[in-house]
């Protein structure tokens, strides 16, 4: 719900980095490396401010999350994004931070981004494709469906990291369900009142779950529930 930065000012992706870095959101070089390499600017609609640090509206009701929270996501995520893992991001919207998960994960793993609006998947495909990854987009290793996150994606299960990018009440039992043991998910939960969870699954199959922050995501919700505006 912070923002560190207002106004158009910044405007190159290499320093919207340098201001995550220097807030402390992107602490690790891999982090900076991959945010610098994937150009926020190719993923957020034309006139819009694209480094600013703020959501903003992507049409059906949609937001591309903060360059803050997406930052916090990949720290968050980081050591379950190595390269060979398999990742799940959950309401993909624009893509991004599937494009980060592939960048992260490489040709040999698998990046995985559902979302439940055909309209924004269109959008997010073409997206990637005149980013960086578009390679891999195109081996199959980055894959952008269409359906319903609150059912994971069972085909490239279990997953080192799932992150979900809208806000459920309770986490999706399916998504703990589809997390490898050792791996971590990441997730609002709450209605007015959010908190950003992190759960990790142990070797035996339980979990833990913290809390890191106060947060405010879009739902997690029916297709029709959001073009009626929830
Ligand atoms: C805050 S937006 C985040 C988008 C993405 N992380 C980004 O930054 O571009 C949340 C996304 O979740 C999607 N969504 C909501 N409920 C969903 C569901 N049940 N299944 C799949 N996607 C869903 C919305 O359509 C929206 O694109």
């Amino acid at each position: 719900m912070e923002q560190f930065w207002a106004g158009s000012s910044i405007n190159k992706n290499k320093g919207m980095v340098e201001l995550l870095q220097r807030y402390g959101i992107i602490q690790s070089k891999k982090v900076a490396e991959v945010m610098e390499t994937v150009d926020r600017a190719l993923f957020v609609p034309d006139g819009f401010p694209a480094y600013e640090d703020s959501p903003m509206q992507i049409g059906f009701n949609a937001t591309i999350s903060a360059p803050h929270m997406h930052a916090t996501c990949l720290q968050l995520l980081e050591k379950h994004l190595q390269p060979g893992m398999h990742a799940l991001d959950v309401g993909s919207g624009t893509g991004y931070l599937t494009a980060c998960f592939a960048l992260m994960v490489g040709p040999q793993g698998r990046a995985i981004g559902v979302e439940h609006i055909p309209e924004l998947v269109a959008m997010s495909l073409k997206n990637v494709e005149k980013s960086v990854v578009a390679p891999l987009l195109k081996d199959g290793s980055l894959a952008l469906p269409v359906g319903d996150g609150r059912e994971g994606w069972p085909e490239f299960a279990p997953y080192d990291a799932i992150h979900v990018g809208a806000a459920a009440p309770e986490i999706p039992k399916p998504l703990i369900d589809q997390l490898k043991p050792g791996g971590r998910l990441v997730t609002p939960v709450g209605n007015i009142f959010q908190e950003l969870k992190v759960v990790d699954k142990n070797e035996d199959g339980s979990v833990e779950v913290r809390t890191e922050i106060a947060v405010r995501y879009v739902p997690v919700t029916s297709r029709q529930a959001q073009l009626r505006g929830y």
